[in-house]
This record gives structure tokens, sequence and C-alpha cells, in this order.
């Protein structure tokens, strides 16, 4: 996230910028509909915070300052903004009208204000650019974004005289069953004139079933002229004030991000079980198999095949990698490198070119060098392991002495034997083997043999001897 990105560079604030576009996102609102101990606002579309995707939109107009309405009881919010925009704080929430009544003088300029209420995520960067723009054309006192819905309920309706024109916004509580009927609602997304929005603010009265200070009543103060401008895809302006209307965003905003991978050139075999969060990045070539989630601020490289049955989270995967059916968490996966099926590899994996993770291991905090293979039912944690070196099967560290982790070293090019136990701190030298069932207690110099296990025994004739005692024993009475 970039720092205070709206301001952009250094900018006086003379006379002829003083018309610059102020935005304003109220994001204070209680959220009761959430039913929910975090913010509605913080809630996560794509991975990311609600609120985000309102101030990447408000970025997008390159505006003079962002402001964001919040509630200083609300946790969480000041840090999810990042140094971005600048907080107001709204103490007491007496609605919509109240929140943008809280900019305080120095900030309530001439110039177009534009007001975005947080809570709707799917508005597209252009669609705000063309309402500022035709804002701008019309001269309007206002102009507001509408939608037609089949499903208008919860929204305040826009209600129009005979001839079309705009008459006002009436919210659902206090409509007639007549306005209910309407289907044109409100996005609560508007660009304001400056002059002529701040004086009116001042006349907002709370006369309504909510007994709240309604921003739609605003349009029966201003003087000057009010100016709609539809959106075509009614998704766009979708509020969120419960969690299944958080869904649907979630829905089309999924959508939104395989598509446009896919228009990029990665493969998405089955787009219904992919999830891939907004922030992740995937090159061209890569093909994504069914059931896979590609969360956080992941980074896949080309021609790469991933899932399916697969969770990435946080992670990054050069060029060429291949995985299956397995789960990563913050783990840095270079190119050419096989992982799966079934393995999960934990925060502080590295594996560096051509590394090969076979089935069931588990690898945390642990750096893995070029062409190494850890192939079937092993354990890594807290290891350094060299390259070229083969893990045999059913090889673990014993990281844990109950108090504290410790390390494992494993040199370039050493023979690891099924069965092998380090417990560390341990290392064992380039070059060099272990025995299968060795548990390796010491150091082993480059280029030994570590054998730790009882010697074998060899019994001879013992199985028919043993069949026979069996047999006889059954006989018996
Ligand atoms: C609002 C509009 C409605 C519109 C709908 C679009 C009003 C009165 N109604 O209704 O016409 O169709 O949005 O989604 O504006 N907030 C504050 N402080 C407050 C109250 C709200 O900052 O005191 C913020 C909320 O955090 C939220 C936004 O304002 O982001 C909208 O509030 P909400 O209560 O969700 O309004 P709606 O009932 O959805
Ligand atoms: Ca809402």
């Amino acid at each position: 996230m970039r720092a205070n990105a709206s301001a952009g560079p250094k900018r006086a604030h003379s006379p002829e910028t003083r018309g610059g576009v102020t935005v304003v996102v109220l994001a204070a609102g209680k959220g009761v509909r959430m039913n929910s101990r975090i913010p509605k606002v913080l809630h996560l579309v794509a991975g990311r915070p609600m609120l985000l995707w309102s101030m990447a939109a408000a970025r997008a107009l390159d505006p003079e300052r962002t402001l964001v309405v919040t509630n200083p009881a609300q946790n969480g919010v000041q840090a999810a903004l990042n140094g971005e925009g600048q907080t107001v704080a709204q103490r007491e929430q007496l609605g919509t009208g109240h929140a943008l009544a809280q900019v305080d003088a120095a900030h309530r300029t001439r110039g177009p204000v534009v007001v975005l209420y947080a809570d709707a995520p799917l508005l597209r960067a252009q669609t705000l650019q063309r309402l500022l723009k035709e804002h701008r054309k019309a001269e309007a006192a206002v102009s507001l974004l509408t939608a037609t819905l089949d499903q208008p309920h919860g929204y305040g309706r826009i209600v129009r005289g005979r001839n079309g024109a705009f008459r006002a916004i009436v919210e659902e509580k206090d409509a007639s069953e007549e306005e209910r009927a309407i289907t044109e609602v409100n996005s609560g997304i508007y660009v304001f004139s400056g002059r002529e929005l701040w004086p009116a603010l001042l006349k907002l009265e709370n006369k309504n079933r909510a007994g709240e200070y309604y921003l739609t009543d605003i349009v029966r103060q201003l003087k000057g002229k009010v100016h709609t401008v539809p959106v075509e895809d009614g998704d766009e302006i979708l509020g969120i004030n419960d969690r299944r209307q958080l869904a649907q965003a979630e829905r089309v905003m999924r959508q939104r991000i395989l598509d446009q991978l896919m228009l990029s050139g990665v493969t998405i075999t089955d787009p219904a079980t992919t999830f891939v969060d907004a922030d992740v990045q995937i090159g061209q070539d890569t093909v994504i198999h069914p059931f896979t989630t590609i969360t956080g601020e992941s980074v896949i490289g080309e021609d790469c095949v991933i899932g399916p049955m697969t969770q990435l989270r946080d992670s990054t995967v050069g060029d060429g990698s291949r995985i299956e059916r397995s789960h990563l968490e913050k783990t840095k996966v270079a190119s050419k490198v096989t992982i799966g099926p079934f393995s999960r590899l934990r925060e502080g994996t590295v594996l560096e070119d051509g590394v090969h993770v076979g089935t069931h291991t588990e690898i945390k905090n642990t750096k893995i060098g070029p062409g190494s293979a850890v192939p079937h039912f092993s354990y890594l944690g807290d290891a350094v392991v060299g390259a070229n070196v083969n893990i045999g099967a059913g090889s673990i560290t014993a990281n844990w002495d109950g108090f504290e982790k410790n390390t494992t070293e494993i040199g370039d090019r050493a023979y690891v034997s099924c069965d092998t136990i380090f417990v560390a701190p341990v290392r064992l030298g380039s070059d060099a083997t272990t025995a299968a069932d060795t548990v390796v207690t010491k150091d082993v110099p480059a280029g030994s043999l570590a054998i730790g296990r009882p010697e074998m025994k060899i019994v001879e004739g013992y199985t028919a001897r043993r069949r026979a005692r069996h047999k006889a024993e059954v006989k018996k009475p």
C-alpha cells in the first residue's frame, strides 16, 4: 500500500488548485446488521478490507485530499488505512448526513466533493471517473449515481415527477407502498459542488423514522441542479449491510479477478471452484486447477501448474513449478520446483530451484538448496539443507527439545537414508551419509557415514519353528 497515495506529490493550496477534488469516505457506521465484533468496513472482500476498495476507487480520481470519517470507538480502522487519507472522527452515529458534517471548516472546499460509503466495494474506478466528468459537464449542485435493481429492497428509492425529473430520495423505512415499488435506487455515491454542499448540510434535520440525519435529504436543501447518472451494472452499487451481501460481493469480485487473470493469459480450468485474492499476481500460461485458493500477497510465476486442491497463502512461486494437493503458507518457492500431493509447507520455508517435495511432508522455517529432494513422509523444522541432498522417507528433524527450537544443518550432496532422526542442534557434513534408522545425536564430519542402530541378527529356520509351535497349540483340546 502506498502511503498517502491520494495526496500525490507536494501541491500548494494555491487559489488555482482550491478547485481540486475532495473525497470523503463514510466509514463510521455501527454496522449493526453484520452482527460482528469487527467493524463492518474491515470485513474482507477478496482478501481486502472493504474500506480499502473505496480508497482504491478514490485514488483513481487523483484527489486533492481524501478524508475518511471513522468512529474512534472502532479498533483497527486507522491501522487498516496504513497512513492513507486523513481521518475525521464521528463520535456519535447519527446518520450519513451527520457523518459528512464532521468535516471541519478547513476542509470545506468549494470544488467537487465526492462522497463514498465504505460499504460499497464493487464500485469501479471508471464509473466514479465518469460520474465526476458528467458532474463537471452538467454544472450540477449534486450528481448522484443510481441503479435500477430487480431487488431494490433496503435502498433509498429515487422518486421522480411525471416528466421524469428527479424529485427526492426516500429511504425505505419512510417510503410509501407506492414508493417501495420503485426499482431505481440511490447508490450512496455522489459528487457535490462544495460551494452548495456545506451550507446546505447545516440545514439537515432528523425528522424521519430512524431519527437520523440522512445525507439523502440534502438534495431538498440544495439550490442548484440535481443530476442523476445511471450505472448499467447494478452490482457496482451493492451496499453491504449483512453477511449475505458480503458473500454476494465476494462472489462478484472473485469473478472479476478470475476474468482479469484469464484475459491476461492464465488458464483457470474451473472458475467456479477457484478463489484468488485481489492482490495476487499470476504469470502467463500458468494453469490453475479446481478447488484451489490463492490468497494474501501471493505471487505465482509463468508456466506453473497449481492444484487441484491447493492452498497458497502469502507465498511466492517461481516459473515452471508444479504444486498439487498441498498447503503453502508464507513459503518461497523458486523455479521448476515440484510439490505434493499432500504436503504442508509452513511459514519460513524456502525451496530453491529444482527442489522436489513429495507426499506427506511437513516443512517449517527451513531452507532447502537447489536440486534437493524430500520425497516422502518427512518433517523438516528449523533446518538448513544444502544442494542435491536426498532426504530418505520418514526422516525427521527433532527440532524441539521441550524448551526451545534447535537447528539442523545438512551439507551439500549428503545422502540421508530412510528413517534418520536428527536430534537438533546437529550438523551433517557435506557428502556425508546416514544409514537407515540412525538417530543422529552428534555432528557428522563431511564425507563420513553415520550409523546408529543395533546390529542386525539372523536366526535361521525361525519361521518353520514358529509355525510348527502354532499348529501344536491349536490342536490342543
Ligand atoms: C444508505 C442510503 C441509501 C442508499 C444506500 C446505498 C442514507 C440515509 N441512505 O443507506 O439511500 O440506497 O446507503 O447503499 O444515506 N455511516 C457513517 N456514520 C453514520 C451512519 C453511516 O459513517 O452515522 C456510514 C457507514 O459506515 C456506511 C455508510 O455510511 O459506510 C452508509 O450507511 P448505512 O447505514 O449502511 O446506510 P444504508 O441504510 O445502507
Ligand atoms: Ca449500507
